[in-house]
């Protein structure tokens, strides 16, 4: 096992229902610790850009708006796994697909609006967190 960052998003469906306090605690009860946390309006461009990968497929365009819809939490978070652990907590990317007691599960409206965006490989985690954090902004947790 060893210690690993990856990049958390509390999407504005979860910050409007005052989700935040429940959803990082559940990040901590599993051993994940918030080394960085910036609450944002997100701009179109910085959402587009953040998706880019998502650019050509049909939802895109619903997705940017979902995200741009309201304030986000963006988070760094950092532990054993970070990026696996972080996934698993989320549950899959469709909540009626997801497992019992995941916050995708528990809380997500639906694919689109699914409460949380969580990194799935290290190249992404590093790209992402690099999108909206420089390495000053993170607190190194040793
Ligand atoms: P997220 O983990 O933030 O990554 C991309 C997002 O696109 C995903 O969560 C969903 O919220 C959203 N999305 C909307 N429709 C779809 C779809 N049909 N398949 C995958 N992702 C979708």
């Amino acid at each position: 096992m060893s210690k690993e960052r990856t990049f958390s998003i509390i999407k504005p469906d979860g910050v409007s229902r005052n989700l935040i306090g429940k959803i990082i605690a559940r990040f901590e009860s599993e051993g994940l610790f918030v080394i960085g946390a910036k609450m944002k309006q997100l701009s179109r461009h910085e959402a587009e850009g953040f998706y880019a990968v998502h650019r050509s497929r049909p939802f895109y365009a619903e997705l940017v708006n979902s995200m741009c819809s309201g304030p986000v939490l963006l988070m760094v978070l950092e532990g054993e796994n970070a990026i696996l652990k972080n996934r698993e907590i989320m549950g899959a990317t469709n909540p009626t697909e997801a497992k019992e007691n995941t916050i995708r599960k528990l809380f997500g409206v639906s694919i689109g609006e699914n409460t949380v965006h969580g990194s799935d490989a290290p190249d992404t985690a590093k790209n992402e967190i690099a999108w909206f954090f420089a390495e000053s902004d993170l607190a190194n947790k040793q």
